[in-house]
């Protein structure tokens, strides 16, 4: 039995890997607008691990695993034996014998890498303190549609260098662009933690409004992740200049587009006149999620397929 491939993190998978996803994500895209079924998951089954709350995440690998023509089922964390503390070793080595692929969302990335090292099938990270690879494969792919090529591109990143942010640092360093990063004293970016190979595609500004400046891409992220709920309040004080409003956009490019993960916050990390504004692709990107996700796990269960 070949060891079975997994998407932990985005640098997980080649450029050209990632290329060839979002050549299949265009195509899938395009056959569901049609209403043309594509189902080559027939029989096949998806287990969502859910260690932490989803909307996106959940409702996007469901639909998408049924269009395919296949089936999940939900777990969530205090559903399963795992709230009653059953080694995650043991869950994996069970539930990889009876799916096809599991898709986990959890706390620390240690948790994952050590489902995936006892499982049978592949493994897909929905989000975990340190990475969201999901999130940025639809990222990626809605700036390509909306502007084309992002290679050379500038992505203003504003506000807490968390797992979002995290993994658009690896993205820059497989797609080639640059990120300026923009967090208040305290929340830097730990390149360690954000699995980077080097510091040559970002760049750290004290003042959002500068690493704005020259944008193709504005992005950001709610002030206080998942699990960090601890620090809110501490963190409401200290992100307050960090909510990305009409001025911030002003010194972007012209072309710039607006993005956030969701959920968002509006009037905190950003600007009701931005995520509802005329720049704002938040609506496509939430979208892309569904087909970029159907591509990652024909790829992950059926391997290449000629389109
Ligand atoms: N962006 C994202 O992953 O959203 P959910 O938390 O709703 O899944
Ligand atoms: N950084 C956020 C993303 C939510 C989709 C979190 O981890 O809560």
């Amino acid at each position: 039995m070949h060891p079975a491939r997994h998407f932990l993190q985005l640098k997980d998978f080649s450029r050209e890997e990632l290329e060839y996803l979002f050549l299949r994500t265009r195509w899938i895209k395009d056959r569901f607008k049609r209403y043309e079924a594509y189902q080559p998951l027939r029989d096949r089954t998806l287990a969502m691990v859910f260690e932490k709350s989803s909307t996106r995440t959940r409702v996007s690998f469901e639909a998408g695993m049924n269009q395919l023509g296949g089936i999940a089922i939900n777990l969530n964390r205090g559903d399963t034996q795992l709230s009653r503390g059953e080694p995650i070793e043991d869950v994996s080595r069970v539930i990889s014998r009876m799916v096809d692929v599991v898709m986990i969302r959890t706390f620390e990335q240690t948790i994952i890498e050590r489902f995936a090292a006892h499982s049978r099938v592949p493994v897909i990270n929905g989000l975990t303190n340190e990475y969201h690879p999901c999130q940025i494969l639809a990222d990626i792919y809605t700036f390509i549609e909306h502007r084309g090529p992002i290679r050379g591109k500038t992505v203003a990143w504003i506000g807490d260098s968390n797992n979002v942010c995290n993994t658009w640092l690896q993205a820059a360093e497989v797609f080639d662009f640059n990120v300026h990063v923009s967090t208040p004293p305290g929340y830097e970016v730990e390149p360690e933690r954000a699995g980077l190979y080097g510091t040559d595609h970002y760049e750290e500004f004290a003042d959002p409004l500068d690493a704005c400046r020259g944008a193709d891409l504005v992005t950001t992220d709610v002030w206080t992740s998942m699990g960090f709920e601890a620090e809110n309040a501490e963190r409401l004080k200290d992100f307050a200049d960090w909510q990305v409003d009409g001025e911030m956009m002003a010194q972007a490019r012209p072309q710039a587009v607006f993005m956030h993960c969701l959920p968002a916050h509006r009037g905190e990390e950003v600007a009701t006149e931005v995520i509802d504004g005329l720049q704002s692709v938040v609506w496509d990107e939430a979208e892309n999620r569904l087909h970029a996700q159907k591509a990652l796990l024909e790829y992950l269960v059926c391997g290449k397929v000629e389109s």
